[in-house]
């Protein structure tokens, strides 16, 4: 388990990027027990680019992604080298919880918490510390209007967000 207080900021030890590479994979593989998920990636993800990974079902692209915020900590064992900005991700000083939110993933299956559609845009916010009403809000119109959400659900907002439509 992690050892770090949830409580606490920790600031991942970042080096200033000094290249376009944002992220880079050596010689990574990854396995399942005694099976192997992932072989030999060798990839380098540019700065502001999107980059596309393309394969059939079952060749490990997800197992890849996943291990790139270490998600598969506990499920799979990874060698070889992550490096975000230079920085082992797999390195013993290493705070996950940090280093998530450099790092997040979007899933084709969407996971709201069984909460209302403004609790589960607020919930991180509060989280930190966020309290005034009016300033959260204001950015939950603002984050709605920017996921082309807002017409659609502004009457809705203390609705559960599980009844919210996939797309
Ligand atoms: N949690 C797991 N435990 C054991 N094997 C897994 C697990 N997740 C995926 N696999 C296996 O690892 C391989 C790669 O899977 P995955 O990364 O999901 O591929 P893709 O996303 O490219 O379809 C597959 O053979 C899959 O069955
Ligand atoms: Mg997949």
């Amino acid at each position: 388990m992690n050892q770090y207080d949830l409580n606490q900021n920790y600031i991942l030890p970042l080096p200033e990027p000094e290249h376009e590479i944002a992220l880079e994979t050596k010689n990574l593989e990854v396995f399942y027990g005694a099976k192997q998920a992932f072989f030999a990636g060798n990839l380098k993800f540019e700065r502001y680019k999107i980059t596309s990974l393309i394969g059939a079902s079952g060749c490990g692209k997800s197992t890849y992604l996943r291990s790139l915020n270490r998600m598969n900590d506990g499920i799979g064992t990874v060698k070889g080298q992550i490096l975000y900005r230079d920085l082992d991700i797999n390195g013993p000083d290493i705070n996950v919880y940090e280093l998530r939110k450099h790092i997040g993933m979007v899933f084709q299956r969407p996971n709201p918490f069984s909460k209302s559609i403004k609790e589960n845009i607020t919930f991180a916010l509060k989280e930190n510390g966020l309290k005034d009403k009016e300033k959260l809000a204001e950015i939950v119109e603002e984050s709605l209007k920017k996921a082309a959400l807002w017409d659609e659900v502004k009457d809705d907002l203390n609705k559960s967000a599980l009844a919210l439509s996939g797309g």
